[in-house]
């Protein structure tokens, strides 16, 4: 039996691996802002693949790349240069703005963190081997990328985890220094705003006291980007609205609308620490992969991906706002956790899919909003409206229960 006559979430849970939980829905083609179900029933979609697809589902520029690209020449491996990878390395330096640096390029987010930390120990040399991270942050599953990630839940049942990591209160100013004090700190690695645990932003103060502590104390600062990157956040980078010069940033998640594509930027004289034979991937930039990374970023720059967040973002905050049942709104551009006044974020998300609409809960009450950038008014108004539906359906079952 194919897995589209047993249905595709049924098929899914017979055969796949049960870590994500069973599948919500399945869906089979997508164009702008909008899924197609197995059954062809349309729904609007706020999530993105989880903050991937900015340009909406097979965006042309993009499908055609990689349609291209696919004909000619998929992959070399890393023995040989391909005609995209420095390309895309060339753009990523120019939106960072960080001065000339080198790119390492993987499959994913969890990827670049794991090049980062590898690169962060390497440069400390044998003195500088703890990596700092934040209380809440995320940066991937992978046991490197999963040490540093901030949520006991999620290490607790794969311990003993890398040693050298240890997590600090985001705006525990003084925690931070005394730790930067004790002169083996390889490097701080913090997001801007913690996707993960809600769309929470880390203080200011906190952010730029890691740069001026880390700068000070021969410590470097990674700032994880996977989320945030790309003009999600109204800012190419979400670390430029503080105007801070990071030492390394990670990258993946809207490089590539959702080909698999990770990368790590490090300033020119930390990179210079990997030497050959230190760190590698086989897949990591080769030429399809970097197809996909050149025409989704051209393309973001031709929609001017940052002012458009900021505008959206705007539009979707002051609807969302006004919806009964949402006691407020956190985040900036298109990446917003959305509060809920009663603990109510699955029902609601399940509610919403019913209604037409994917959202995502992030624990009991918040819900997360990350729509293509892409998103047009009409859209916005149109998924405020099945937000509402939704939590009000949510509430009135859970009153129902009581
Ligand atoms: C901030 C951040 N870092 C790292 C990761 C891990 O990325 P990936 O799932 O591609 O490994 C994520 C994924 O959600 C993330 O949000």
């Amino acid at each position: 039996m194919s897995a589209s006559e047993s249905g595709l979430v049924e098929a899914s849970k017979r055969y796949l691996m049960n870590n994500y939980g069973p599948p919500l829905a399945a869906f089979v083609s997508g164009s702008g802002c909008v899924l197609v179900d197995e059954d062809g029933r349309e729904v609007l979609d706020f999530l993105s693949g989880i903050a991937v697809c900015s340009l909406g589902h097979c965006h042309p520029a993009v499908t055609a790349a990689i349609s291209e690209q696919a004909g000619r020449l998929v992959h070399t491996s890393n023995f040989f240069a391909n005609e995209h990878a420095p390309d895309v390395a060339r753009r990523i330096e120019e939106l960072l703005g960080l001065g000339e640096g080198r790119v390492f390029f993987g499959n994913s987010g969890a990827e670049a963190n794991e090049a980062a930390i590898k690169l962060a120990r390497r440069f400390g040399g044998e003195k500088r081997r703890r990596i700092l991270a934040l209380e809440g942050g995320f940066h991937g599953r992978t046991m490197g990328a999963l040490s540093a990630t901030g949520q006991p839940s999620k290490q607790r049942p794969f311990e003993p985890l890398v040693p050298g990591f240890a997590h600090l209160r985001p705006g525990d100013i003084g925690a931070l220094e005394a730790e930067i004090a004790k002169g083996d700190v390889a490097a701080v690695m913090l997001e801007m705003v913690q996707g993960e645990a809600g769309v929470v932003p880390v203080p200011d103060e906190f952010v730029l006291a890691a740069r001026e502590l880390t700068a000070a104390g021969g410590a470097l600062l990674i700032v994880d980007e996977v989320q945030t990157g790309f003009g999600r956040t109204g800012q190419w980078f979400a670390f430029q609205r503080l105007g801070i010069v990071p030492d390394m940033v990670t990258l993946a998640k809207a490089i590539a609308s959702g080909f698999p594509v990770g990368a790590l930027f490090a300033r020119a004289e930390v990179a210079a620490a990997f030497q050959p034979g230190d760190h590698g991937t086989t897949y990591g930039g080769q030429a399809l992969a970097m197809a996909a990374a050149k025409a989704t970023i051209d393309a973001l720059i031709e929609l001017d991906a940052p002012s458009t967040a900021r505008a959206k973002g705007e539009r979707l905050r002051a609807a969302v706002e006004r919806v009964p049942g949402v006691a407020g709104v956190r985040g900036s551009g298109l990446l917003l956790g959305v509060m809920l006044e009663q603990p109510l974020a699955r029902e609601t998300q399940a509610a919403a899919l019913d209604e037409g609409l994917i959202i995502n809960a992030i624990g009991d009450s918040v819900v997360r909003l990350a729509p293509p950038l892409v998103v047009s008014d009409q859209e916005i108004e149109l998924a405020a409206s099945m937000l509402g539906r939704a939590l009000a359906r949510a509430r009135i079952a859970s009153e129902g229960e009581a």
